[in-house]
């Protein structure tokens, strides 16, 4: 019986830890503050500090043919992005700035579940 319970605890407690690196939270919380998720608006447009985020992830499916490249891809831009790798739009570096690195923020395993989410999502 004894054994059975702490199965079950244990059960729940793997259950909500893995729940708990969730691929869109990740990406509203990470994300969003700079790529906006939606269609921005003409006012929205103005004040930008990124490209949005499906427009993004489009441009770079197109280009980047299988969900593996684009998951390392994407992955290793977010933890270290450089002039070098841009592959989505150097205007928009211009324009915006270089996206900062977010090492220290994020780890490697939940850059890899955000891109996983992006790819399946837009
Ligand atoms: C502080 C603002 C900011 C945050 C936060 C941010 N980005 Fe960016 N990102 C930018 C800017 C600015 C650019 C355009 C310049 C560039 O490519 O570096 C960009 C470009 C990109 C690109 C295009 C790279 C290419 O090929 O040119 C990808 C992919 C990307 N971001 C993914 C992400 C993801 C995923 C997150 C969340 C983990 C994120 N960004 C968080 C500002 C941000």
């Amino acid at each position: 019986m004894n054994h059975l319970k702490s199965a079950m605890l244990l059960t729940f407690a793997l259950s909500s830890a893995y729940c708990g690196i969730d691929g869109e939270q990740l990406t509203e919380s990470k994300c969003t503050v700079c790529h906006m998720s939606s269609n921005p608006t003409v006012e929205q447009v103005k004040n930008m500090v990124a490209p949005p985020m499906w427009g993004v992830v489009r441009h770079l499916k197109r280009d980047l043919k299988d969900q593996k490249s684009f998951v390392n891809f994407v992955s290793d831009y977010i933890l270290e992005p450089s002039k070098e790798k841009i592959r989505f739009n150097k205007e928009a570096m211009k324009r915006f700035g270089l996206m900062p690195s977010m090492k220290g923020t994020i780890s490697e395993e939940e850059a890899k579940i955000i891109a996983e989410y992006l790819y399946k999502t837009y």
